[in-house]
């Protein structure tokens, strides 16, 4: 069964048809690329299926449970994370307490009867920040363990950002653009993190522009042109589609 699928998808903002009728399915344990020029509606795609966006229609399933529209927290619990295209780091906050943010997003509900007891609370608190610095460890910033986020550059806080995602626990981890603004050695890097991911088991969708990392390490590659489907396939068959070739690449 997929992990994630997305039926007839459709999002108007006033006259900007930004998706369009878009269907597809992504398989748990997959790395699952969508690619498309600039506003071809790709981070719409992604508010719509973390919640942030109600779709003017069709409907998003999650280990074919019906989602559409859930809260992101409520989705969070359901096991889906995601990072965002500009970044979203809490520059007067401690790194660490950035990426704890994330496991409190799946935590909260759990730890309420506990705030009653305190040392209950205490354990799972100091238990909660081990993983964080973990986490910031697994992601190649540790040495920002004890950092304020605004000591970081721009590089590690993208990585910062997936391990805040990852706190969540997540089974399906949306990326977008995780590698904007990179140099090509902390591309290279950023490369190899996702497969890293995607082999601790965690199911990936990713929204990137540069083309040598997608066409890599991607098993299915969603190609939108003005909010619908291009076409889809593995990374040979994209390569290869003419429709592709054309109206994406250019004809190049
Ligand atoms: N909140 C919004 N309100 C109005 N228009 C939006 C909004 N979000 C995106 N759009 C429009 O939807 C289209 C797709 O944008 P976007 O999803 O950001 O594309 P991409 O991520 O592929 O670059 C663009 O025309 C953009 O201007
Ligand atoms: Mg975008």
């Amino acid at each position: 069964m997929a992990l994630l699928e997305v039926r007839d998808l459709d999002m108007v903002f006033g006259g900007v048809h930004a998706v369009q009728n878009l269907s597809f399915s992504v398989r748990p344990g997959t790395i699952h690329s969508v690619i498309g020029p600039n506003g071809a509606g790709k981070t719409t795609l992604f508010n719509m299926i973390t919640g942030l966006y109600k779709p003017t229609r069709g409907a998003i399933y999650l280990g074919g449970d019906a989602v559409t529209a859930k809260p992101p927290h409520e989705l969070a619990r359901k096991g889906m994370s995601r990072t965002f295209q500009n970044l979203q780091i809490c520059f007067n906050m401690s790194a660490l307490d950035n990426v704890m943010v994330g496991s409190h997003l799946r935590l909260n509900q759990r730890l309420m009867p506990a705030m009653l007891r305190l040392p209950k609370l205490k354990k799972a608190d100091s238990a909660c920040r081990e993983q964080a610095a973990e986490l910031m460890k697994f992601v190649g910033v540790g040495q920002y363990v004890k950092a304020d986020a605004s000591q970081m550059p721009y590089g590690a806080l993208k990585r910062l950002e997936i391990a805040r995602a990852l706190a969540a626990k997540p089974k399906l981890l949306l990326l977008d653009e995780p590698a904007a603004g990179l140099n090509n050695t902390e591309t290279k890097e950023i490369d190899e993190l996702i497969q890293k991911v995607a082999h601790s088991g965690v199911t990936v969708v990713l929204v990137e522009h540069d083309m040598k990392l997608v066409m890599g390490i991607s098993d299915h590659i969603l190609v939108l042109d003005y909010g619908k489907k291009l076409a889809e396939g593995t990374a040979e068959e994209i390569r290869r589609n003419p429709d592709v070739i054309v109206a994406y690449l250019g004809g190049a």
